[in-house]
């Protein structure tokens, strides 16, 4: 029996990644029906600071001392560590799961460090705020992903959609209506540190015209926001169509996403765009609910590995 379990769910990006890197809005949902785990068990028998990891996915079971210093779950114990001014923790045994797929825009690493942190923090007697946890996962992000803009590790963490702009208190987003979204893999495992990476060069080179897109996606999220909250859902579906053009113009797209964006639409989606980093990874496409099977078996015969559908409900 564990003695503490926590979750933490996936998220997409529903339009504006890249140029939220650059200061403009974002939207961004969670995803419930993917997920990491994190479960805690005491160990009654070994002595203080004596903590396993176990990741039966990555084939994982070690000893943390013995894991490199570099080790993401290493710096999270440091991290937590000095956040709760703790010298060890007890001895306990941690064991991580995930159903979110791993480089693939959904936000596995932010959601693993989510899960951990809340599970440990609780486990040692101080569960950390939502606030701290997010700020701890922005801290893992930034070590992992170069220059992440802060949007994962709040949609993560809060798990409700919300309306970013890098460096400013986020926003909640108050969505009028339920609306559909059908979630396709490309089976293409992607860095996000490499394709914002890749985004930073073409900027520096072309600065007015990266600047110019940057606005015109920051248009869009402003656009989606009020369609949201509107309640006028399949208005939404020509600004992902347009928001998915501006981040092949970014070069963040690949032919296998523009492939499934073409399919979703063709099945009868209101909109489709690549999510997260891009080159590879997920697609997301807006459909009337009645559609989403549809669409889902559409995107599969055009080659994504897999599907999701997500309804995002008010709050
Ligand atoms: C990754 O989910 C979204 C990007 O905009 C990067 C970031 O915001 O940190 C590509």
């Amino acid at each position: 029996m564990p003695a503490i379990t926590a979750t933490a769910p996936g998220k997409v990006i529903l339009v504006g990644e890249h140029a939220v890197v650059y200061a403009r809005p974002a939207i961004a949902v969670p995803v419930t029906q993917v997920q990491a785990k994190a479960s805690v068990f005491a160990d009654l028998h070994a002595p203080p600071g004596e903590v396993w990891i176990e990741a039966p996915a990555i084939g994982l079971k070690a000893r943390l001392t013995q894991m490199p210093p570099s080790n993401a779950i290493v710096r999270l114990f440091d991290a937590l560590a000095a956040e709760l001014v703790i010298p060890r923790f007890p001895a306990l045994r941690l064991k991580i799961t995930s159903t979110i797929p791993i480089a693939a825009g959904l936000g596995s690493g932010a959601a693993v460090s989510v899960a951990c942190l809340r599970a440990l923090s609780a486990f040692v007697g101080h569960p950390l705020s939502t606030d701290r946890i997010s700020a701890l996962t922005f801290e893992q992000e930034k070590i992992f992903h170069g220059t992440p803009s802060g949007i994962d590790n709040t949609v993560i963490s809060y798990a409700q959609p919300i309306y970013f702009v890098r460096d400013q208190p986020f926003e909640l987003l108050r969505v009028a209506l339920p609306f559909t979204l059908v979630i396709a893999d490309t089976g293409i495992k992607s860095s996000t540190a490499s394709a914002v990476s890749g985004v930073r060069q073409r900027w520096q080179q072309h600065t007015a015209t990266f600047e110019d897109l940057f606005d015109q996606i920051a248009e869009i999220a402003r656009r989606t926001r009020i369609c949201l909250e509107n309640g006028v859902i399949q208005d939404v579906g020509p600004l992902l169509d347009e928001n998915h053009h501006l981040l092949q113009i970014l070069g963040v797209s690949c032919p296998e996403l523009d492939r499934l964006a073409a399919a979703a639409r063709q099945a009868g989606a209101w909109g489709a765009k690549l999510c997260g980093g891009g080159l590879g990874g997920n697609l997301i496409a807006l459909v009337d609910p009645p559609q989403a099977e549809n669409v889902a078996a559409a995107l599969r015969s055009a080659g994504a590995v897999r599907t999701w559908i997500t309804q995002i409900q008010p709050q």
